[in-house]
């Protein structure tokens, strides 16, 4: 699959190894930054990705900051993302068979490189449900 990542700096460690790890699974994966760990602004890391996304040069996003919340929030507002800060493998599944979310945002600071990666293989591997859903997220994109 053709991904984008990118981070903050409480996120750049796990984004450096996610993306090596997501690379290594056979994905194509843009990295958006940063290139190292200076501190940084969320938002400046997480459009760029959204962007990516919504404007279909890739099929899926991931950010990755201290919590994931930041970049849930900045992604969310670019047209076309519906974002998914994500701690577990189970809502991991979920946010893509309810919600059909194309972005997730992982917490670098909370959450380990391990459980991290057993949340990607989730979501990268999980499917829309569609179905009852399918009119529920119509909703939630009329809002754009
Ligand atoms: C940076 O200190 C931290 O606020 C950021 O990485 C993120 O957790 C924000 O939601």
């Amino acid at each position: 699959m053709r991904l984008s990542i990118g981070s903050d700096h409480a996120g750049f460690e796990q984004k450096q190894a996610l993306a090596a790890y997501l690379r290594d699974a056979g994905h194509e994966v843009i990295d958006r930054g940063p290139d190292n760990d200076d501190r940084v602004d969320y938002p400046d890391f997480a459009v760029p990705v959204a962007r990516d996304v919504a404007e279909g040069a890739v099929e899926r996003g991931v950010l990755v900051c201290g919590t994931g919340i930041g970049m849930a929030m900045a992604a969310d507002k670019v047209p076309g993302i519906r974002a998914a800060n994500i701690i577990t493998p189970q809502f991991a599944a979920l946010c893509r068979e309810h919600n059909d979310a194309n972005l997730i945002t992982l917490s670098g600071r909370f959450v380990s490189l391990e459980e991290n990666e057993r949340i990607l293989d989730a979501f990268l591997s999980t499917d829309f449900a569609g179905g009852r859903h399918t009119g529920r997220v119509e909703k939630i994109m009329a809002l754009d």
